[in-house]
């Protein structure tokens, strides 16, 4: 008997669901083809640094945002400093954010040597809007929703605060490519947005790469700036700043994944909705957020909330399914954040979700049965458990 039969799955059922799609997105030379065409054309122009291939790229992602503006900088993290940058944020200003981000969103405030500024989340991990006024002092000068799993942030009430209050919104959409809100997509719904092309995102280069959404003919101008070490021109510098291009072959190559944008929204859409639907009845062992009807969710991740989290990680890992936790500790408690003052329990909801959520394979490349088979896992593993009566 091999040990998968002796833990209760027959070898020939069983399957192996990867977090990571690469493998299956760039499987053989047909997928690569038309990549390294664009990659070509890059290398015969010569043009390695800005150039057309990011034009096109910067013309594509405006019209996908319905922006004005895109301008391509070397990574979301980048995007998120230089949009900020671009409004003007610097030393002893405050940004507010939530705390249960991916790290670069508070990394990227205190780069700009401003302080990241938390609010709690809503049960569907965004920022929530009731909580932000109480936050808001005479140094605050911004707001940075993040539109977490690639749900877009409860926009308005914020965008309505930060009118009262003077405050810029950047969205960071850095999860959020094709995401809408009440019609509107994200990269359109406050004066800049930050989008990343991490290898792992929706829209991924081989490498680093993202870019800022804006209206604001005067931001993108700044942005152009502040990625190109603040030269006007070949010989003229008007401020001190960053060497921060997209590259012009992630250019190219974004390009070319790009043309299957909507297909990859669409399967990760179907997908979660089938896991909602296989899903829904194992509550309260697995909770799924609110889905909410004002929005397009774009599932960069599939995220859960779930009992015995520690001892369901190994148990789908035994029968092939691999899972991510994003992220385990609430940046209010990382090290990096001890001299900000917070303490445990200052963000209860972000830190007791913290705690339990699992983000679950929601890749475009998994078929039906493999969503099933991780369903059945799951089921599996809460079968011996008692409900509560
Ligand atoms: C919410 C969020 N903000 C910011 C970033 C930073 O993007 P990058 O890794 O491209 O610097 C990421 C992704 O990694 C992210 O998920």
């Amino acid at each position: 008997m091999t040990r998968l039969q002796s833990r209760g799955i027959p070898t020939e059922t069983r399957k192996i669901v990867r977090y990571s799609y690469l493998d299956r997105q760039f499987a053989g030379p047909a997928a690569l083809r038309t990549l390294f065409e664009g990659v070509e054309s890059v290398v015969k122009s010569g043009q390695f640094t800005l150039g057309k291939e990011v034009e096109r790229f910067e013309a594509f992602l405006a019209a996908r945002c319905g922006a004005r503006f895109a301008v391509g900088v070397a990574s979301g993290t980048d995007a998120l400093i230089l949009a900020m940058r671009a409004c003007g944020i610097g030393d002893g200003d405050e940004v507010i954010t939530a705390p249960n981000s991916f790290i670069a969103t508070a990394g990227a405030i205190a780069q700009t040597r401003a302080r990241p500024v938390f609010v709690d989340v809503r049960e569907d991990y965004t920022i929530d809007p009731a909580q932000i006024v109480g936050r808001i002092t005479p140094r605050t000068r911004a707001i940075i929703p993040v539109h977490l799993t690639g749900l877009p942030a409860d926009m308005d009430p914020i965008l309505d605060i930060a009118n009262r209050h003077r405050l810029h919104v950047i969205e960071d959409a850095s999860q959020a490519i094709d995401a809408v809100y009440r019609g509107r997509p994200s990269g359109s719904l406050g004066v800049a947005a930050a989008f990343s092309f991490h290898p792992l995102k929706n829209l991924n280069g081989w490498g680093d790469g993202g870019a800022v959404t804006t209206n604001s003919e005067e931001i993108a101008e700044q942005l152009r700036l502040w990625r190109n070490h603040g030269l006007v021109n070949r010989d003229e510098c008007a401020f001190f700043a960053l060497n921060s291009r997209l590259d012009s072959i992630q250019a190219a190559l974004l390009l070319k994944l790009a043309e299957n944008m909507d297909d990859v929204t669409e399967k990760r859409i179907r997908n979660a909705a089938l896991y909602d639907h296989l899903l829904s009845d194992l509550q309260p062992f697995v909770t799924i957020p609110p889905r909410r009807e004002d929005v397009r969710q774009v599932f960069h991740t599939y995220v859960l909330q779930v009992k015995f989290r520690e001892t369901l990680i190994p148990f789908l890992s035994d029968r092939g399914v691999e899972t991510k936790v994003h992220y385990p500790i609430p940046i209010h408690l990382q090290e990096a954040a001890r001299h900000l003052g917070y303490r445990r329990g200052d963000f209860p909801v972000s830190e007791r979700q913290a705690g339990a959520i699992l983000s679950l394979p929601i890749h475009q490349y998994l078929e039906e049965d493999e969503i099933r088979y991780v369903a059945d896992q799951i089921r599996q593993f809460y079968s011996n458990c008692a409900l509560p009566s």
